[in-house]
């Protein structure tokens, strides 16, 4: 396959297979090698660079995703004689220790004066929380960029647009049999109506770290990431419509998201760090099924549908009913999932998200829950419980709704609502401790509930 993409400002062209990896053509045909190869799972954030003014890890893109793409390398922001005032903020801080970590730490922290060019410490935590460093302690190089914003750095980077439209790689004769990179929605419909059982590639955050784990072997792909149809986001008759290519990021950044569903925004900021959610889809979270998985457990308790798309059309099927098994989904040979619908939330709902792992930053969920409550006067009128992580597949609490729904919420009902949970869920590891976290996050929903109405 030939691709071009312009690195550092000067356009390069590539031969090389549609899903050689961003970081081998940086490191090893362009000696780039200030990117560094950590974990190669998008984990410690080592690999970070900057493609279409967005910050991703490069262990996590296939070439042919990079096609025509505009890459930012710790090379093209200075060198040792001429440093980028980031540059010398981190040497001069002592924010550099061995240094493994540095140039991801560096393309982070442009990335994230470029959003927030007067970040607190907060935001620089939050965006920053993708890159592990294993020397320096975090506290040196929070100050280098508070230093580098305070020099006005941010002010000077231009925004860029979320989804660039790249250009299409010129695949060999054998490889246009198996790899796709279509123009259009119905293009890929059309591609898959020819080639049932295509693996479909968003954001490939999961994938690629099934194929780096030696787990799949992606010898052809339909890519699907850059199709503007899959990131319409937008409020329709009685819901929400979503794209299935919508990012994490996409949510939290939605003005119409986070007013109208909460919790969705809070969780999709909760999944990963900053350049995973730059790429990982709400589409790819729920295909994946796993129990893990975390905007599944709000968009059950939200009641979400999706929306399956095949050259033949469409048909819309509740969540509930797509996500079969651990791994296993009701798509049909042919179809992908076009978009989630969500219900309009009713006027005075109240709906929430709770994580817990074991860290704070990157961590993947423990225990999740996720509620979604209308009231009539101080009865529960209508009560969805979601939890993750307890079950191949994240799933319902019915029996709690069930035993709530009706009742008076006081603050005597708390209990029981918490040991409904405690009941009904049956994880296989860390019993006792899923059990009471999950029992106390529901009942610390329903104290928020009182607690705003004041009772
Ligand atoms: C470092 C790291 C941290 C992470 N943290 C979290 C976390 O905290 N919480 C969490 O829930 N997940 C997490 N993930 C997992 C992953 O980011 C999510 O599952 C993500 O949403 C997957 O989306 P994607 O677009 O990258 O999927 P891909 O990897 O592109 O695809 C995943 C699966 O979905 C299928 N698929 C994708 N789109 C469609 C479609 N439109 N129609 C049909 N099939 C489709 C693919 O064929 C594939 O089987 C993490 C991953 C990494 C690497
Ligand atoms: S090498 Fe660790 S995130 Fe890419
Ligand atoms: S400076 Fe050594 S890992 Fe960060």
């Amino acid at each position: 396959m030939k691709i071009e993409l312009t690195v550092n400002g000067m356009l390069r062209s590539f031969e090389v297979g549609p899903m050689t990896r961003l970081i081998d053509l940086l490191r090893d045909d362009l000696r780039h090698t200030g990117t560094k190869e950590g974990c190669g799972e998008g984990e410690c954030g080592a690999c970070s660079v900057i493609m279409d003014g967005q910050l991703v890890t490069s262990c996590l893109i296939p070439a042919i995703q990079a096609s025509g793409s505009e890459v930012l390398t710790v090379e093209g922001l200075g060198t040792s004689q001429n440093p980028d005032p980031l540059q010398t903020a981190f040497s001069e801080e002592g924010a550099i220790h061995c240094g493994f970590c540095t140039p991801g730490m560096i393309l982070a922290s442009h990335a994230l004066l470029a959003k927030h060019p007067e970040p607190d410490l907060k935001t620089i935590r939050r965006e920053l929380s993708g890159n592990i460093c294993r020397c320096t302690g975090y506290e040196k190089i929070y100050e280098a960029v508070n230093r580098a914003a305070r020099e006005g750095y941010g002010q000077d980077i231009k925004p860029r647009p979320n989804l660039c439209v790249q250009k299409a790689p010129s695949f060999t004769p054998e490889e246009a049999e198996r790899y796709f990179y279509p123009a259009t929605l119905a293009e890929a419909l059309k591609t898959l109506q020819q080639h049932p059982g295509l693996p479909i590639l968003a954001g490939g955050t999961d994938l690629m770290v099934d194929v780096k784990g030696g787990r799949l072997h992606l010898d052809k792909a339909l890519a699907v990431f850059h199709l503007p149809e899959l990131h319409e986001l937008r409020q329709d008759d009685n819901c929400i419509h979503i794209g299935s290519c919508v990012t994490n990021d996409e949510l939290d950044n939605s003005p119409l998201i986070n007013e109208l569903l909460p919790s969705l925004a809070a969780c999709a900021r909760q999944c990963g760090g900053p350049a995973i959610q730059n790429r990982a889809t709400i589409g790819g979270n729920i295909c994946t099924a796993s129990g893990a998985g975390d905007l599944p457990v709000v968009l059950l308790a939200l009641d979400a549908s999706v929306i399956l798309a095949s050259a033949d059309g469409e048909e819309r099927m509740r969540l509930e009913d797509f996500v079969l098994r651990y791994r296993q989904t009701a798509l049909k040979p042919g179809q992908l999932v076009k978009a989630i619908l969500v219900p309009l939330p009713a006027k005075g709902s109240r709906q929430v998200f709770f994580k817990r792992g074991s860290r704070k930053a990157l961590t993947l969920s423990r225990v999740s829950l996720a509620a979604y409550l209308e009231l009539e006067e101080d009865k529960i009128r209508l009560l969805r419980l979601a939890a993750g992580s307890m079950s191949p597949i994240p799933r319902r609490l019915k029996e709690t709704e069930a035993e709530l729904i009706g009742k008076k919420l006081d603050r005597p009902l708390l209990e029981k609502a918490a040991s409904a949970a405690s009941r009904e869920i049956s994880p296989r590891k860390q019993t006792h401790y899923r059990k009471k976290i999950t029992g106390n996050l529901v009942s610390r929903f329903f104290e928020e509930v009182l607690e705003t109405a004041g009772k």
